[in-house]
């Protein structure tokens, strides 16, 4: 049980990043124009994401109800009358849409009106993930913290999730041109930063109150801690690759590979993070 919850949050992190990712280059690639069809390692993991956006909220569900010792019989109550409750069901709805949406095949019959569906269903994801999380417990600034926690969400979603479907697709015959590159560099360039800048936000609004000392001592503190220098980490390998995509050049393979392998221990380690209680509360 200590190990399940955190599980279930990365299913949802990681399925939430491949959808916004996704649904970014989808739309950034013009898609209507024509586009060739996904590498098979692009689609497993698409269908992958899909099934962990299922599972993930009914997983969540199923855990609050034994937290709580609830009956089945309690659980339409829970939906209904409480903060989690109503927080849990945007989230459901957009996961569901999301999974429904993400692994139709990329032909040129595809519309750019699927594409856009699927960024905003996904950015729903995003929006409706604060909705459970220590964001929906922020009483002074609330909408403050909805903010900074749908940004950083997004900006995961589009960098990480994006650069991952980048990688998967350079295996196939029909690697990402160098424009593709350039496009999705770009993405990046933009979002790099709100992820960290609505990261700052988020740990204002987490443990403002608490000085070093007591942030150190907690769990949430040392997670937080690990979490930022291995995003700095990423941050900064992401920022030698786009050098060499500016110059027309694809990214390093194992560079990038390194890049993601990075980015899935820091949302392992968020996943963790977000089930402790921050310093002070
Ligand atoms: C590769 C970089 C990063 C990734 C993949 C990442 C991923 C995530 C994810 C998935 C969440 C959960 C959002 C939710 O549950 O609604 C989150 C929350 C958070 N992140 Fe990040 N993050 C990154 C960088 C950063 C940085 C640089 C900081 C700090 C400067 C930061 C601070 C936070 C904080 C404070 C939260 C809120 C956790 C809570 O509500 O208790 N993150 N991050």
């Amino acid at each position: 049980m200590e190990f399940t919850a955190p599980l279930i949050r990365l299913l949802l992190y990681s399925g939430a990043a491949l959808a916004i990712g996704r649904g970014m280059l989808a739309v950034l690639a013009r898609e209507a124009s024509g586009a060739s069809a996904d590498p098979w390692a692009v689609r497993v993991s698409l269908w992958l994401a899909a099934l962990a956006l299922v599972m993930a909220p009914v997983a969540l569900l199923l855990v609050q109800q034994q937290a709580l010792e609830l009956t089945m019989a309690e659980v339409p109550g829970l939906l209904r009358d409480t903060t989690w409750g109503r927080g849990w069901m945007p989230l459901a709805v957009t996961c569901v849409l999301s999974a429904i949406l993400l692994p139709l095949p990329r032909t040129r019959a595809r519309t750019r009106a699927s594409s856009w569906a699927l960024l905003l269903v996904a950015l729903g994801v995003a929006a409706a993930m604060g909705g459970l999380g220590h964001a929906a417990a922020d009483d002074q600034w609330p909408l403050a913290s909805r903010v900074f926690d749908t940004l950083h969400v997004v900006g995961v979603g589009a960098w990480i999730g994006g650069l991952l479907l980048m990688l998967l697709a350079s295996a196939g015959t029909s690697a990402p041109t160098a424009g593709a590159w350039g496009a999705f560099s770009r993405m990046a360039s933009v979002m790099a930063p709100v992820v960290l800048l609505s990261g700052v936000g988020s740990t204002w609004r987490r443990v403002g109150g608490s000085g070093p000392m007591a942030i150190l001592a907690s769990d949430y503190g040392k997670l937080l801690l690990l979490k930022i220098v291995l995003a700095l980490a990423v941050t900064a390998m992401g920022f030698t690759q786009r050098r060499r995509i500016a110059a027309g050049q694809p990214p390093s393979r194992t560079v990038v590979l390194r890049e993601v392998v990075l980015a899935a221990v820091v949302l392992a380690a968020t996943a963790w993070m977000t089930g402790t209680e921050p310093p002070g509360e």
